[in-house]
């Protein structure tokens, strides 16, 4: 349950963080992808506004993150925030290893983490890893930062005596039901896959097509599956330390996430929703996620529109959870026994 049911799709972030002001001041609060226009700078300004202690941004361009600070600075209400900067590329496991090491090393706890860091981009790429990019950037990477933040997390748990106060926020997509982990094919070489590796049936030739493995759109709902699956094993992994997590589709806002994609992309992207959310309102999911004190889900959960919702099966299941966790340990090279 949420404080408020009223809450929903026109809610916005800074009426989300002015309710929950309280849950707010004097936390430790990482935002990771941050840049001008992207919904990783409203949620930032949001919290900037009720006194955090300290507002960590990472991303991967410290100029946009500065861009963000100087208008965040121009707000009679957060002039005096600390905020730190930190430089992350999530598509290079030794650059999230170096910003982890920066973190680390900048605050003594993190009590909210909100990985809301993400790419989209019409082409398969791989990076330097060897990883597809969408599954690298917007799961892995993530997966590794917030493992090798865990130390400082469960420390903000500990100072706390409101168990489930530590929060980890995945933001994830409503188009995770495009895909579930194709974990005999994470990087989208084949076209022929075990039944429940398979996207939905019925969608169209250019999501879909049988001569071609990849699309974009799959590679990006693949990663959003595994974010909801990275908050399943989360909570599974860390309640009894009373740390939660939760996954959020944020509604559909146009920011430059969609602006790689072609044309034809783009059309298709304008098509998925009737409703078009600003920013401020596109920050809001992910701020009750991260602020409400009533949520208490056990299991963890996703949420949509500032309220619990539904993901697609595969992205709840926790035997598949557990079965990503592990992929994503062999994959960055290092096991998390938590
Ligand atoms: N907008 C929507 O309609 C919508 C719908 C469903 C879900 N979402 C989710 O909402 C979240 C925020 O997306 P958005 O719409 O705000 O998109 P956005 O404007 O493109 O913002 C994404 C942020 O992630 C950063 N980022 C990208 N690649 C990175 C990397 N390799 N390392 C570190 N940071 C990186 C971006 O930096 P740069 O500016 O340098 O690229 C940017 O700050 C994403 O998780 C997305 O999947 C959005």
């Amino acid at each position: 349950m949420t404080t408020f049911p009223s809450f929903g799709a026109e809610t916005s972030g800074s009426e989300v963080a002015a309710a929950f002001s309280e849950q707010v001041r004097g936390k430790h609060v990482l935002v990771v992808g941050v840049s001008p226009g992207s919904l990783g700078e409203h949620m930032a300004e949001a919290i900037a506004s009720h006194k955090p202690e300290l507002l960590l941004l990472a991303s991967r361009s410290l100029e946009k993150i500065n861009t963000v600070i100087s208008q965040i600075r121009t707000k009679e209400a957060s002039k005096n925030v600390e905020i730190r900067a930190i430089n992350l590329d999530l598509s290079s496991l030794e650059s999230v290893r170096t910003a982890a090491q920066e973190i680390n090393s900048l605050t003594p706890k993190l009590d909210v983490v909100i990985n809301n860091a993400a790419i989209n981009v019409p082409d398969r790429q791989l990076t330097k890893d060897g990883l597809e990019m969408h599954f690298a950037t917007n799961h892995i990477g993530l997966f590794l930062l917030t493992n090798l933040l865990l130390p400082k997390i469960e420390e903000a748990a500990k100072a706390t005596e409101k168990k489930g106060a530590t929060r980890i926020v995945n933001v994830t997509s409503a188009g995770h039901r495009l895909s579930p982990i194709r974990f005999s094919d994470y990087n989208f070489e084949r076209t022929e896959l075990p039944v429940d590796e398979r996207p939905p049936p019925g969608l169209p030739l250019s999501i879909v097509h049988p001569d071609k493995p990849y699309s974009s759109f799959l590679g990006y709902a693949q990663s959003k599956t595994a974010n909801i699956l990275f908050s399943v094993s989360l909570t599974e992994k860390l309640k009894g330390k009373g740390i939660v997590s939760y996954s959020v589709h944020p509604g559909s806002i146009w920011t430059g996430l969609s602006r790689n994609l072609d044309e034809e992309g783009q059309s298709m992207i304008k098509q998925t929703s009737k409703v078009w959310k600003n920013g401020d309102q596109g920050a809001a999911t992910a701020l009750v996620a991260a602020l409400d004190p009533s949520l208490d889900e056990p299991q963890g959960a996703y949420m949509s529109d500032c309220q619990l919702a539904q993901a697609a099966e595969f992205a709840i299941d926790g035997k598949v959870a557990e079965r990503l966790w592990h992929l994503s340990e062999k994959l960055v090279g290092q096991d998390f026994i938590l």
